[in-house]
């Protein structure tokens, strides 16, 4: 199978979340996730730090809006889209205002995925390092999240977590050589499990967390190190009770089969407690 999201080099580029309150949840990307804020004609709040951005728009909390995913050059945006036409998915206009040329499609929940070219940053700030990174669903049924975004986009499956009867509870899927750029859980409820930044170094995830201190926010699960991904962790709320994970550490993947993992407390975190979704 041609891993076509993978030949693209697609990473993660940003989110929009919508909210009842958007004023709310944009200052609080802003001053927690150490972002900067505007406020757009459209209704839009659009929190910008270094490699990481968030939109925000008014609607209803903790339902993602679409997620951007830049492409490394037009002919991988032009791929993707020809495989998504392909597989007989429907190519929608992106609503993205930070990707060119882009298109989108709606994945087996509805969720909406924007693919483009990466618009130039026209915020430039220093901060604490943490570019998004990957995006998690909840979903009642991840075998078919595999089948969208493995078998219909191709990204690469990375591992997968599999129940005691067989069936997946959490597969981790990537478009680049970072262990997982959209993952999926099995869950009673559709939507967004978590959104991560990488903060690259154990080092920085500290900094991070004197950070939330200061404006007091603690932490809600972490720190911990997960299985698949081999990644250190931290997970923070916001307003919304959107997840928010600051990880580290992430398995860089240039050439391995993909590995089943058991449902257990310890392969969601080595270290300590887990939170099983299912
Ligand atoms: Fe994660």
């Amino acid at each position: 199978m041609t891993l076509t999201a993978v030949q693209a080099g697609a990473y993660l580029h940003h989110l929009a979340f919508e909210s009842e309150a958007p004023e709310r949840l944009a200052k609080f990307y802003a001053d927690v996730m150490d972002m900067n804020l505007t406020q757009h004609s459209d209704g839009a709040w659009r929190c910008e730090g270094p490699a990481r951005r968030m939109i925000v728009v008014p609607g209803e909390n903790k339902k993602m809006a679409y997620a951007g995913l830049a492409c490394r050059d037009a002919d991988g945006v032009a791929a993707l889209r020809a495989r998504a036409t392909a597989e007989g998915l429907e190519i929608l206009d992106s609503p993205s205002p930070y990707l060119d040329g882009a298109f989108a499609v709606r994945d087996q929940d509805g969720h909406l995925i924007c693919f483009g070219l990466a618009t130039p940053d026209t915020v430039k700030r220093a901060g604490i390092n943490g570019p998004t990174q990957h995006l998690t669903f909840a979903s009642l049924d991840v075998e078919q999240f595999v089948d969208f975004y493995h078998g219909k986009l191709g990204f690469a499956l990375s591992d997968r977590v599999i129940h005691e009867d067989g069936t997946l509870a959490t597969a981790f899927t990537r478009s680049n050589h970072e262990h997982h750029t959209i993952a999926c859980f099995k869950s009673d409820r559709t939507g967004v499990d978590h959104h991560s930044y990488e903060a690259g170094e154990w080092i920085t995830i500290r900094d991070w967390c004197d950070h939330f201190a200061e404006h007091d926010v603690q932490l809600m699960w972490g720190p911990g190190r997960h299985g698949p991904g081999n990644n250190l962790f931290i997970f923070i709320k916001d307003p919304d009770e959107n997840w928010i994970e600051v990880s580290a550490e992430l398995e860089v993947i240039h050439d391995r089969d993909n590995v089943d993992w058991p449902q257990h407390p310890r392969t969601l975190n080595k270290w300590g407690r887990a939170i099983l979704r299912s």
